[in-house]
């Protein structure tokens, strides 16, 4: 983990509110993996004064990019960076997620900007041989993730809340489709949704018929509100069988089946 100066050498509005933003690093590219993060300073000043934690999206040979939802003033200002101006980033931080190499067939399941990380691993995956079905879940479609912003390769699922495009209903209503053809199962998006994910892959993890079926890894990123993204502070901790667990130094990315979910049992 590093600080880096990195400059915003394109910034491209892909949906409403959410922009592309490519950040020149070879620092940053070269230390990179699919499911880390990078902790952004929200321009020059002190207000606000805590840093913003964006996922690594695409890694690039000269720096990575971040796609940025504006939510509120920390990534309004991050995503209204303008062309040539210097980002103060700080990473690349947590762990990233972990590609078994007898893994072959992937599914990964993304909420909203929860997508941004998938993309990146999706990328790494192909390379690798794999393939890769993604699912994408948004409220209408015009939040939906551009499929041109994927390898070709990847096949793409789409729901949306309200039906304009794709399945109509929750994102994770896709995922059963998928769970006997996969190996692994990677997922990232709101808390609701990651533990539905567990929910859905527990008899694929632990088999429908006892133990007829073999073990089937399931990997979650969680988003917390960060303040050090450090392993610091304690601002980000999730309940795990091991006890709190800092989503910032511990994770983001959990196996399923370490997490604990609050008033559930999942
Ligand atoms: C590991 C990690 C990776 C992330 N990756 C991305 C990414 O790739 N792209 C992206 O757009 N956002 C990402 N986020 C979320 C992003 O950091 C928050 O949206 C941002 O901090 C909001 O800051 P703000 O000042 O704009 O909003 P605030 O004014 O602080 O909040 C605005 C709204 O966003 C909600 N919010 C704030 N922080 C979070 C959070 N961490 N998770 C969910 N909701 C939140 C608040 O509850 C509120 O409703 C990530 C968060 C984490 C922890
Ligand atoms: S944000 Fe400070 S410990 Fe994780």
């Amino acid at each position: 983990m590093d600080l880096h100066r990195a400059t915003v050498t394109a910034n491209e509005q892909i949906m409403p509110e959410t922009h592309v933003l490519d950040l020149a690093s070879p620092g940053l590219a070269k230390a990179a993996r699919p499911g880390q993060f990078v902790h952004i300073r929200c321009g020059p000043g002190w207000d606000p004064i805590l840093r913003r934690p964006m996922s690594i999206f695409k890694i690039r040979p000269d720096g990575i990019s971040v796609m940025v939802r504006a939510v509120g003033e920390g990534s309004t200002i991050i995503a209204s960076s303008p062309l040539d101006s210097e980002l103060d980033v700080l990473g690349p931080l947590g762990k990233p997620f972990t590609l078994d190499p007898s893994a072959r067939r992937l599914a990964m399941i993304g909420g909203g900007y929860g997508v941004a990380p998938l993309v990146a691993l999706a990328v790494e995956a192909l390379g690798k041989g794999c393939e890769v079905v993604l699912m994408v879940g948004a409220a209408t479609a015009d939040y939906v993730f551009p499929a041109d912003e994927l390898p070709t390769d990847v096949e793409y699922a789409i729901a949306t809340d309200d039906g304009t495009l794709g399945h109509k209903g929750f994102v994770t209503e896709l995922l059963p489709r998928y769970l006997d053809w996969c190996d692994a199962v990677f997922a990232c998006g709101p808390t609701p949704m990651l533990e539905a994910v567990a929910r859905i892959t527990r008899p694929a993890r632990y088999g429908v018929a006892g133990a007829m079926r073999s073990e089937k890894p399931v990997q979650l990123s969680m988003e917390q509100h960060m303040g050090c993204a450090m392993g610091v502070c304690l601002g980000c901790v999730v309940m795990t069988r091991k006890g709190y667990q800092r989503v910032c130094r511990d994770g983001p990315v959990f196996p399923a089946d370490t997490l604990v979910w609050e008033g559930s049992r999942a």
